[in-house]
């Protein structure tokens, strides 16, 4: 079966996406410092482009979490397969997801990271499908709201593949 992908936002769409949530993040934050965290893999490329762009300082840490449950359905219990390496508490913390679908990842983590009592807690995400929401998360900044549709690159993959692509694109079978 023939694979491509189809652009769904442009590189361009992206970028200047990313530009404007710094913006707002640096007006937002302004005479703090932000420390970022990043759900690895996929939300690493964001996060590296968001984090050019604010102009308050800013520290990163990583996490990786893996969700309990098949590879399309999340069950919202998280495992957590590398922690943070730094403590949260009294911090201005800015999650930063690729996406946001059913939202159990999201709520569940969120949960976790609260309890590390950092000074607040915002949530920022590339992508949102609204649609596939199971779980309500509140989300603080949100750079597209998508269709449900199954999408890739900026950090996304299917099986792995197709997170360097610049752009984001939704893979099509024939
Ligand atoms: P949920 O919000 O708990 O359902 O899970 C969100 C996670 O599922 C994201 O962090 C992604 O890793 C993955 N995911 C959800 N939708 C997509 C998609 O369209 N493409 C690639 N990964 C996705
Ligand atoms: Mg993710």
């Amino acid at each position: 079966m023939a694979e491509r992908v189809r652009v769904l936002l442009s590189e361009a769409e992206v970028d200047a996406k990313i530009q404007e949530i710094g913006e707002q993040i640096s007006r937002d934050y302004a005479g703090k410092q932000v420390h970022l965290v990043c759900v690895l893999k996929g939300g690493s490329f964001f996060m590296c482009e968001l984090a050019k762009r604010i102009t308050v300082p800013v520290s990163l840490d990583f996490m990786s979490v893996s969700s309990y449950g098949s590879e399309t359905k999340s069950s919202g219990v998280v495992k957590i397969v590398k922690d943070l390496d730094e403590p949260l508490k009294g911090k201005d913390v800015i999650v930063i997801e690729d996406i946001v679908d059913s939202g159990r990842t999201l709520s569940y983590l969120l949960e976790m990271l609260r309890k590390r009592e950092p000074n607040s807690l915002a949530l920022c995400t590339l992508l949102d499908k609204p649609e596939r929401r199971v779980i309500d998360v509140k989300v603080d900044y949100t750079g597209f709201n998508i269709p449900d549709e199954f999408v890739v690159g900026y950090g996304l993959d299917y099986d792995q593949r197709y997170r360097n692509l610049p752009y984001i694109g939704v893979v099509e079978f024939n």
